[in-house]
């Protein structure tokens, strides 16, 4: 039998119901706050994202699903929303003003598939782009804070950095090469490599020894330079205007080179390793990075599928249930259904039809199970008559009627 891929999932049945419940809730706040959504394509070409995300982070040398299209183009399945934005931002000139976008959708990463960890997996993502305003930064992390506040979710950390600009990261950038040389045999191999291309990344090491000569490492909210330092101070007043909880982390660096000043991520307790439900930070450069003219930038992403596991564990959410359940029997019976079941949706309702031909309690049987408030049951003299049997099924009452009757007494 052919399998998914490793690292890949079916969504369905119950668990779709709360796909679309947490894409309900965030769609509902993302509106309110006139972000407008983007779709941009899956594939890109690889060097944006080489360009974007950075050559020496570990999306880029390990986890890209990256091939030759048969034009020798190379080609990536996108790891992340955010490159692909800029990109749509630069190629269809959305200079101007400020662009509050936001996007959902598939991401892929070749990683070791864990809980709250997939190969293909869902973000939903926003991006702001042409305000340098901490205003922006606040506006953004709040956002998050408020989907998720939502959703119900509790025990969420909001954890808060600035990785300043690149004056102040060159300068911090020596001071950690300083700080690990000493060290550099009890680091792990991969912290070695980074040690002499983006010693940032060290402090993001998940190996127990090298986290642990992490602790005594420069700060580099000590290296930033005074203008930063109040960019940071006003991001973090507003969010307390804002009464968003969130806790200063210095060893906040992200997955992604392209940050400047903010920098966070908000973790769930409720989550095992994989505890990172969203992340962001301003990207000031990215644009021109990327061809484009100089914007500044900031943004986020959740990963729906942790968000998931959480509302799971949470509660119970019920499918919406159908309005009415049609059982018929006999060949103008089953034709006359076909036609009950279109007049009904018209009118907004929701319809099951039973396709069986199975006999009348059978059908009727599974009228009970799905849920409904009532059976339809239709047989060659309904079909004839026109008209309708409705079994209310909490109440086992049954009576004759129309389907024009019907509609017009159902509470609107
Ligand atoms: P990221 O931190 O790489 O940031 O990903 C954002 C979120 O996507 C993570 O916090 C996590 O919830 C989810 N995620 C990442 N990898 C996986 C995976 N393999 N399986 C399941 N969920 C995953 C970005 O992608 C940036 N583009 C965010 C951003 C937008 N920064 C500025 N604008």
């Amino acid at each position: 039998m052919i399998q998914s891929l490793r690292g890949t999932k079916d969504i369905f049945g119950q668990e779709m119901v709360y796909w679309h419940h947490l894409e309900g809730i965030a769609k509902n706040i993302l509106q309110r706050a006139n972000y407008q959504e983007i779709r941009t394509p899956i594939l890109e070409a690889t060097e944006l994202f080489a360009r974007g995300i950075g050559e020496t982070t570990d999306i880029v040398n390990k986890e890209m699903y990256t091939f030759l299209s048969k034009g020798e183009e190379s080609i990536t399945l996108r790891p992340e929303g955010t490159a692909g934005v800029v990109r749509a931002y630069i190629q269809n000139k959305l200079y101007g003003g400020v662009e509050r976008l936001w996007y959902m959708g598939q991401m892929f990463r070749y990683e070791r598939p864990q809980k709250g960890r997939q190969r293909q997996f869902h973000q939903l993502g926003v991006e702001v782009l042409g305000s340098s305003d901490p205003r922006a930064d606040a506006e953004v992390v709040t956002i998050a804070y408020e989907i998720l506040q939502a959703l119900g979710l509790k025990n969420l950390v909001v954890s808060l950095n600035s990785v300043g600009d690149s004056t102040d990261r060159g300068q911090y950038r020596q001071a950690l090469v300083d700080y690990f040389t000493p060290y550099r045999t009890d680091l792990d191999p991969d912290s070695q490599n980074r040690l002499d291309r983006n010693p940032l990344r060290i402090l993001d090491s998940k190996d127990p020894k090298t986290q642990e000569i992490c602790q005594a490492a420069p700060s580099i909210l000590d290296y930033l330079q005074l203008e930063s330092r109040k960019r940071f101070d006003r991001v973090q007043a507003h969010l307390r205007d804002l009464r968003v909880e969130f806790t200063i982390d210095p060893r906040l660096v992200r997955g992604l080179d392209y940050y400047t000043h903010t920098a966070f991520e908000i973790q769930s307790k409720d989550l095992g390793a994989q505890s990172a439900v969203c992340g962001g930070g301003r990207y000031d450069k990215l644009v021109e990075e990327l061809g484009g003219t100089d914007t500044p930038a900031v943004g986020w992403a959740m990963g729906l599928e942790r968000l998931v596991l959480l509302l799971e564990s949470l509660a119970t959410l019920a499918p919406n249930p159908i309005d009415f359940y049609i059982v018929s029997r006999g060949e103008k019976a089953e034709a006359y259904a076909l036609i009950v079941s279109q007049k009904l949706r018209g009118a907004n309702l929701r319809i099951e039809m039973d396709l069986t031909g199975a006999k009348f309690d059978k059908q009727l049987k599974r009228a009970a199970q799905s849920g409904a408030k009532g059976a339809l049951i239709l047989g060659d003299s309904e079909a004839e008559t026109q008209t309708l049997q409705v079994k209310w099924l909490a109440e086992s009452r049954q009576e004759t009627t129309t389907i024009e009757e019907l509609i017009r007494s159902l509470p609107r």
